[in-house]
């Protein structure tokens, strides 16, 4: 096995050592928040798990969870109190992670509900390999834009005069050729490579404050912990507060 996929495996092993039973976990999107999804199946299915219920970021992580059966619940079904957090604890992967446990997000497509189940987890723990380390976001990955179809390329007009280099990304389904990637809710991705973001801050506040944009891939002060496997074993990295 490639070394990356071990360490994704690794990450993934890890932060199952931190899901109790009762919880409410967040189900994240992507290749490595997929491990952990089977490992959780593993442990509900050896007795080692009870009465936990997950709250998927994307139909397909969804449809996972069911075929392995994993109780499924939604944000509906739990009143928020006032801080909004009903999650126990969401495990996601990231693109790229920085200093801070800021993170890009969103290579898989999924930002928006892996943002909307961030906001309202008590622990987001990001699970990676150490390739996905880096000191300024933006040096390895574009940021994911999800924009509603109508006027996209208004919008791309817009990130450009930010000075995004923009793409369409587009779905890799061969029978749908050359069309435009739609995401869980039906809406278009633009790629934009700022480069290494200086003040992600600033940006992710004028990304927000722009209409016919959805979500980006910036989840800036979310992150509660990283779990990052590598060459030198696992490290487990804390948000500072
Ligand atoms: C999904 O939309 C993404 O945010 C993923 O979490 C991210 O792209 C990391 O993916 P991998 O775990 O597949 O590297």
């Amino acid at each position: 096995m490639e070394k990356e996929q071990l360490f994704k495996q690794q990450a993934a092993a890890e932060v199952l050592t931190y899901i109790e039973s009762g919880m409410i976990l967040g189900l994240g999107h992507g290749s490595t928040a997929i491990w952990a999804v089977r490992g959780l199946a593993r442990k509900l299915s050896r007795g080692e798990l009870t009465e936990v219920q997950g709250v998927p970021c994307s139909r397909m992580i969804e449809a996972e969870a069911r075929r392995l059966g994993i109780p499924l619940t939604t944000l509906e079904d739990h009143p928020p109190g006032p801080s909004g957090l009903v999650i126990d604890l969401t495990f996601d992967g990231a693109d790229e992670v920085d200093p801070d446990l800021n993170v890009i997000k969103g290579g898989g497509g999924a930002l928006l509900r892996e943002k909307i189940v961030a906001q309202a987890s008590r622990r987001e723990i990001i699970i990676v390999d150490e390739s996905k380390l880096s000191p300024v976001l933006g040096t390895h990955w574009a940021v994911p834009v999800e924009v509603i179809a109508f006027g996209w390329r208004t919008q791309a007009a817009y990130l450009e005069s930010l000075g995004a280099q923009v793409r369409l990304r587009l779905g890799d389904a061969p029978e749908h050729g050359a069309q435009p990637f739609k995401t869980d809710q039906g809406n278009f991705i633009l790629d934009c490579d700022f480069g290494p973001i200086r003040d992600p801050a600033s940006l992710g506040a004028r990304l927000d404050a722009r209409t016919g944009i959805v979500a980006h891939g910036l989840f800036l002060g979310l992150v509660t912990e990283v779990i990052v496997a590598g060459t030198g074993g696992i490290r487990h990295l804390l948000r500072e507060t």
